[in-house]
């Protein structure tokens, strides 16, 4: 038999030890890919508190124990981030580098599409600020 449709990400992720692989492999690539430059420089010098931070939240996010809140209490994820400039770009550089680390991880089908259809969402609400004008916008230099 299957596993029921209700069974939680957080299990079928590989429960706490996935939930570490996950973010370790987030953050390596992070630190790494030059693609994710404008992510990484919103971020601390070292990121072994921001490790910690996700890794609690994501266990409790995904249906496990809710590290986060026992530590920090109610998340206020969008407040959270309001320090931080987030555009388009960040975001795009956040879900690319998630659904990275998801890739290597072999995290695939079902599981990896209702993953990536929720951390859009939650990254889409996190944007503050509007996305810078691109370099050469249609209408640039043109009279009103
Ligand atoms: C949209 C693009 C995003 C950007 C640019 C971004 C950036 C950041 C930065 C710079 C920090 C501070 C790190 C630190 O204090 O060490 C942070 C913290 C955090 N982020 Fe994000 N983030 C984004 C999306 C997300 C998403 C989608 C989630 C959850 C699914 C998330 C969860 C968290 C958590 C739990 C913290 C720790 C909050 C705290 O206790 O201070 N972030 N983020």
């Amino acid at each position: 038999m299957s596993a029921p449709a209700a069974t939680a990400p957080y299990a079928q992720i590989g429960g706490d030890a996935g939930v570490r692989a996950l973010v370790d492999r987030f953050y390596d690539l992070m630190d790494l890919e030059p693609a994710y430059a404008a992510l990484r420089a919103l971020h601390p010098t070292t990121l072994e508190g921001s490790r910690d931070k996700l890794y609690w939240f994501l266990s409790g996010w995904l249906g496990g124990p809710d590290l986060y809140v026992e530590r920090h209490g109610h998340p206020r994820l969008r407040a959270r981030h309001l320090p931080f400039v987030i555009t388009r770009v960040e975001r795009d550089q956040w879900l690319a580098c998630m659904q990275q680390a998801m890739a290597e991880l072999g995290l695939e089908g079902a599981l990896a599409q209702r993953l990536a259809a929720s951390f859009f969402d939650t990254a889409d609400w996190m944007r503050n600020t509007p996305d810078p004008a691109p370099d050469h916008a249609p209408d640039a230099g043109r009279a009103r």
